[in-house]
């Protein structure tokens, strides 16, 4: 083959751009802050070969149908739901990603929304400027104690795990998770317990979510999941937020069913300015930095370009997705 075509669907860390054009690839760039739109994608992939794409754009049949060249779409994420998976496995087309690399970063953001939800950080800061902080009040501001709580696990994977640990390490809390499969390291350096959805939801005083989103799992957040938490419990999104129903979870805190809640993803992307979530006390929302350190976003880049450099020049991607078992 020429020299493949490849098309970088947003401005990303430099490296991902010089390993591409190092290993003599054509490369061109929507190189722009803002996301393409689809049609302007789909036009950009024409004749195309490959594409490095990121967790925001839209991969399904319109784009595969339309760019019969691409033979390799790298995205710059660990999740993949934005990909028609069995569409790409129909047309040929080899899915990879970037797993591994942002585990630390995304758990270190899990672990620190807990701390401050539980601590009020946001809340109490707010009361500063706005000029509410008079004097010393033994009764305002009371947090949630950590200490040997117990940390329930939705998806108890790589950065699931490291969420774990750290709360294992720091307040010696109790771990339950809820899987498909058994996480055996978990269970043997974590003490970590699997039990069902229901229980994970009963007994937990912080629940993590760190599942993918999928059919199953599709708003498994809802009035009926937050009906059945403790009063005390804070909740913890930093997976995906189309894993929980937003009005259901703004309900639940505005009722007193769960305490607080820390959420890195929102649903939709980007929340609107005037979201009541915004507003509540013992709620933190951030605008899905998990991955946002320079090492683990330089990473990403470096896996997202050799993913398809390995491609061209040894048929294996270095993190490939499964795409057959999606049909
Ligand atoms: C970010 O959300 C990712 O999936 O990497």
């Amino acid at each position: 083959m020429n020299k493949p075509n490849v098309f970088i669907s947003r401005q990303l860390p430099d490296i991902a751009r010089a390993l591409l054009s190092e290993a003599v690839f054509k490369c061109q760039i929507w190189d722009h802050e803002i996301p393409m739109p689809q049609n302007a994608l789909i036009e950009h992939c024409q004749g195309m070969d490959a594409l490095l794409c990121t967790a925001i754009d839209k991969i399904d049949a319109a784009l595969y149908d339309a760019c019969p060249d691409l033979k390799i779409i790298s995205t710059f994420a660990v999740g993949y739901d934005n990909i028609d998976l069995a569409g790409a496995g129909k047309a040929g087309i080899r899915i990879g990603h970037t797993p591994g690399v942002l585990t630390e970063a995304t758990a270190e953001i899990a672990f620190g929304l807990m701390v401050a939800v539980a601590r009020h950080f946001l809340d109490a800061h707010r009361q500063i400027p706005e000029g509410s902080w008079k004097y010393f009040v033994p009764t305002r501001n009371l947090g949630q104690d950590l200490q040997r709580k117990t940390l329930g696990i939705l998806g108890l994977g790589a950065i699931g795990f490291e969420m774990a640990r750290r709360c294992k390490a720091v307040y010696d809390m109790q771990i339950i998770y809820h899987n498909r499969g058994i996480n055996e390291e978990a269970e043997k350096t974590l003490g970590a317990r699997k039990v069902t959805f229901e229980e994970l939801l009963k007994q937990s005083d912080v629940l993590s979510v760190h599942a993918s989103l999928n059919a199953q799992t599709k708003e498994i957040f809802n009035q009926g999941a937050f009906s059945q938490m403790k009063e005390e419990a804070i909740f913890i999104n930093t997976a995906r937020g189309g894993l929980h129903c937003e009005q259901d979870l703004i309900e639940a805190l505005a009722s007193g069913s769960i305490w607080g809640a820390g959420l890195d993803v929102t649903n939709p992307e980007p929340m609107h300015a005037d979201n009541p979530l915004l507003k509540m006390p013992r709620v933190i929302v951030l605008p899905h930095i998990g991955s946002s350190t320079v090492f683990t976003r330089d990473e990403m880049a470096r896996i997202a370009a050799q993913n398809i450099i390995h491609f061209f020049t040894t048929g294996k991607l270095l993190h490939e997705v499964e795409t057959k078992k999606a049909h």
